[in-house]
């Protein structure tokens, strides 16, 4: 049984009632709980938990698998031939069912999505999830995880501290890393003089957390301040997804954000006195898959005059899930958390999971398709603890057609461990 919670009681911790369920079911059967037992002893075999608000963050599991900016045998900078994270396992969640989380903010629900966010972590942190098939119970034998990699940025924006403090509470000793500050810490390997802009979801940018943490990291390292520009773009992910209820192409839907973003440096400056955008931040888990795009959509404008003095005329693009690999690399290192080559692991292989509608709930308004209604999705509160999604394996099969075809394509680390049925 857990401790009573560490808050003095002034102020209640954001997920108090999460953490009445956390130390109502110590054992781990309830939904939204753990087994305490699984973080007594070596930490180091268990696989590293990697989440997102849907598929996205594979490319963030992409750029860990590919790594390799480290000699692992004495972790000296620099690449050895070996990708760094060679000997590790990983656990992927992506909540599909609830994206996307960067129009939560917009619908005024942030509390229920950081709730959404905590959900998320426990997940990795339990070993509950149903098989997809037999809906009669749970099954209990998903490993718990060693290490909580936020690939999301929404999720960072909203939970990243939510989720330390969380952990801090429930008296769990797992590394918790998030894009944004990685992202940030990706600023200061470039020479850039230029302004900066970050492309995100409505909700990041709404949030701003890369304004913030980057102008606090370029601070720490004695940069001064500089000029963010950022903007958000409601459609991007879902057009990138292959959403069908998006008609707009990439590029079409790309030029229009861009050119929104610009427009927007420009109307802050419009004498002139900005500095150029030189540096685009990729907020956003989709952004780097059409970073080419994304080029070609600033090249076009800069032709324009109109818009010509507020581009710079080579762009350096951060993305964001490289620099997460990396701080991802430092923590387990600096913990002593690095699993051995051959040491026996909880599990053989990397494992992948999705959420789905709970098809056993009623209850739930839900679309023609069967994904959640708006109307249901963002009328929602916290603190009901209701199972109206669960998780499930994550196969190629289960995979709608776009996602498959996005991940086949352009994730080939990805999409060689993820099981076919
Ligand atoms: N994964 C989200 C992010 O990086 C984008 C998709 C969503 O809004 O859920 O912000």
């Amino acid at each position: 049984m857990l401790g009573l919670p560490l808050w003095s009681g002034a102020e209640e911790p954001f997920g108090a009632g999460l953490d009445a369920r956390v130390a109502a079911h110590s054992d781990g059967k309830a939904a939204f709980s753990f087994n305490r037992e699984s973080y007594r002893g070596d930490l180091s075999q268990l696989p590293i938990g990697v989440f997102d608000s849907g598929i996205g963050g594979l490319t963030v599991l992409e750029a860990i698998l590919t790594l390799d900016a480290f000699h692992n045998d004495d972790l000296k900078p620099g690449a050895d031939g070996r990708p760094d994270f060679e000997d590790e396992r990983f656990l992927y969640l992506g909540d599909q069912a609830n994206m996307p989380y960067g129009n939560y903010a917009k619908a005024g629900r942030t509390d229920y999505l950081r709730e959404l966010i905590l959900k998320d972590a426990l997940f990795l942190l339990g070993n509950r999830y149903f098989d997809g098939r037999d809906w009669s119970g749970p099954r209990f034998d998903k490993p718990p995880v060693k290490a909580i990699v936020i690939a999301c940025n929404t999720a960072t924006a909203y939970g990243l501290d939510d989720i330390k403090a969380a952990v801090k509470r429930w008296d769990v000793p797992v590394i918790v890393v998030g894009v944004v500050e990685a992202g940030a810490r990706g600023l200061l390997e470039t020479e850039s003089t230029g302004a900066i802009a970050v492309m995100a979801t409505v909700g990041t940018c709404d949030s701003g957390v890369y304004p913030r943490t980057i102008q606090s990291t370029l601070g720490r390292a004695g940069r001064g301040v500089v000029t963010i520009t950022q903007q958000g773009s409601a459609d991007l992910a879902a057009v990138i997804e292959g959403d069908p209820s998006r008609s707009q192409s990439v590029p079409e839907q790309v030029a229009g954000d861009v050119r929104r973003l610009v427009e927007t440096h420009r109307a802050a400056h419009p004498d002139g006195s900005a500095k150029p955008l030189e540096t685009i931040v990729l907020g956003c888990t989709h952004f780097p898959l059409v970073k080419s795009e994304i080029d070609v959509a600033f090249a076009t404008l800069r032709r324009d005059p109109a818009f010509a003095p507020w581009i710079a005329e080579q762009r350096r693009y951060v993305d964001p899930a490289e620099w997460t690999a990396r701080q991802l690399f430092r923590e387990l290192a600096l913990a002593k958390r690095r699993r051995g080559p051959g040491a026996p692991s909880p599990v053989a292989e990397d494992r992948f999971f999705l959420s789905v509608v709970n098809p056993v709930r009623s209850n739930v308004k839900l679309n023609p398709d069967g994904s959640l209604h708006d109307d249901y999705k963002y009328g929602r509160d916290p603190g009901h603890l209701v199972e109206d999604t669960v998780i499930v394996p994550m196969t190629r099969t289960i995979l709608p057609e776009s996602g498959r075809r996005l991940v086949s394509e352009k994730l080939p680390a990805v999409w060689s461990r993820l099981p076919d049925r």
